[in-house]
C-alpha cells in the first residue's frame, strides 16, 4: 500500500496550500476533501436534499468553480453536520487513500475519522482573525464583494460549526503533528510541513 498524509485544520489555515505543496514534493496524488462537501452544499443551495445530493454525486461536480464562494463554503458546513452525508462520502475517500502511488487527503476528518491509520498526520491552524485576514484578500482578488467583518464573522461561524458538531468534529488526531501558520509566509509553512512529514515518510 502506499503512503497516506493527512492534512487537517479549520478553513483557510492553509491546508489547501501545504497539501498541493506536499502532494507535489512527494509526487502523491492530492484530494482536497472539502470540494466534496462543497459540492454536495451547492446542489443544496439549488434545491437538491442533501443525503441524495452525496450519494449521487459525480466527480464532473466537483470541477465548478462556483464551489469557492463563500455561500456554498457555508452550505458545505452545513451539510457537513449530517451524519448520512458523511457516510455517504467514505468510501471515495478511503479508495483515494489507498492509491498505491500514495496521497495527501486534505479536510477536518482525515486523521481522525477516513483515515486512522496515515502514515503521517499534519493538523494545520493559525488564529481565527489571520485567517480571516486571507481569506479576505482571496475573496477580494477574485472581486467578490466582501468586508473584513464579514469574513471574519464567516470563518468563526464555520469553526464554531464545524469543531462542535457531534459527527467527526474538527480536532486535531491524538497523533497529528500540529502547524500553526499564523506567523508564517507560505513559503515558510510549505518548507516547516514537508520537514515535518519527511521525518516519517520516507519513499
Ligand atoms: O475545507 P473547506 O473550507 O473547503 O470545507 C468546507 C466545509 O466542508 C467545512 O466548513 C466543513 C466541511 N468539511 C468537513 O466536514 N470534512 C472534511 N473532511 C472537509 C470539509
Amino acid at each position: 500500500m502506499g503512503f497516506t498524509i493527512a492534512i487537517d485544520g479549520p478553513a483557510a489555515a492553509g491546508k489547501g496550500t501545504i497539501s498541493k505543496a506536499v502532494a507535489a514534493h512527494f509526487g502523491f496524488a492530492h484530494l482536497d476533501t472539502g470540494l466534496l462537501y462543497r459540492a454536495v452544499g451547492a446542489k443544496v443551495l439549488n434545491g437538491a436534499e442533501p443525503v441524495a445530493a452525496a450519494r449521487t454525486l459525480q466527480a464532473e461536480d466537483l470541477n465548478n468553480a462556483s464551489l469557492r464562494t463563500a455561500d456554498v463554503a457555508q452550505a458545505a458546513s452545513r451539510v457537513a453536520v449530517i451524519a448520512e452525508v458523511r457516510e455517504a462520502l467514505v468510501d471515495f475517500q478511503r479508495a483515494f487513500a489507498r492509491r498505491a502511488g500514495g496521497a495527501v487527503l486534505d479536510g477536518r476528518d482525515i486523521g481522525t475519522v477516513i483515515c486512522p491509520d496515515a502514515t503521517a498526520k499534519l493538523f494545520v491552524t493559525a488564529s481565527a482573525e489571520v485567517r480571516a485576514e486571507r481569506r479576505f484578500l482571496e475573496l477580494e482578488a477574485r472581486a467578490a464583494d466582501v468586508s473584513r467583518e464579514q469574513v471574519l464573522a464567516d470563518v468563526k461561524e464555520r469553526d464554531e460549526r464545524d469543531m462542535n458538531r457531534s459527527e467527526a468534529p474538527l480536532k486535531p488526531a491524538a497523533d497529528a503533528i500540529i502547524l500553526d501558520t499564523s506567523e508564517l509566509t507560505v513559503d515558510g509553512a510549505i518548507t516547516q510541513a514537508i520537514a515535518e512529514i519527511s521525518r516519517i515518510v520516507k519513499p
